[in-house]
């Protein structure tokens, strides 16, 4: 029996009816096509299925829709509004992707750190990092773009005041 839930996905409420063992990523790629949150595996190790909760970085192969009920989901797709988020930006500059199968899932938990800790060390990277899996890159160009990201959020907090600042003089 499907049960009703309301959840807000990228900014919109959607009222849905779902099976209750209907995980929270199979919701979002198969019923919302939001196919960005990748599936990598099936045993919650892998970190490819990444979103954010509330704000907080949650594998949602690990989390079933109707728990997902009431709670404010954020995809990769929503995350830059119309240009890139800061993340993505560093990610490219830095190429911390290659085939990009988990720079959905890395970039959201970056999003997560960096909401937390603006300035963190290579080894706190690295923690933050350790349930996402990477086939590709050998991690090191992954744990430049998170400074690089860092660093750009910092140059854009810091700048924030003074620009408001300007604005009303
Ligand atoms: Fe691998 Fe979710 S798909 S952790
Ligand atoms: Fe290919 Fe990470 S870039 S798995």
């Amino acid at each position: 029996m499907s049960e009703h839930v309301t959840l807000t996905i990228n900014g919109t409420a959607h009222e849905l009816d779902v099976e209750p063992r209907t995980l929270l990523v199979h919701l979002l790629r198969d019923a919302l096509d939001l196919t960005g949150t990748h599936v990598g595996c099936d045993t919650s190790q892998c970190g490819a299925c990444t979103v954010l909760v509330d704000g907080r970085a949650i594998k949602s192969c690990a989390m079933l829709a109707v728990q997902a009920a009431g709670r404010e989901i954020t995809t990769i797709e929503h995350l830059g509004g119309d240009g890139l988020h800061p993340v993505q930006q560093a990610f490219w500059d830095k190429h911390g992707l290659q085939c990009g199968f988990c720079t959905p899932g890395m970039i959201m938990t970056t999003v997560d750190l960096l909401a937390e800790n603006a300035d963190p060390t290579e080894q706190e990277i690295r923690h933050a990092l350790q349930g996402n899996m990477c086939r590709c890159t050998g991690y090191q160009n992954i744990v430049d773009s998170v400074k690089a990201a860092a660093a750009a959020m910092r140059d854009t907090t810091r700048s924030a005041p003074k620009k408001a600042r300007a604005a009303t003089t």
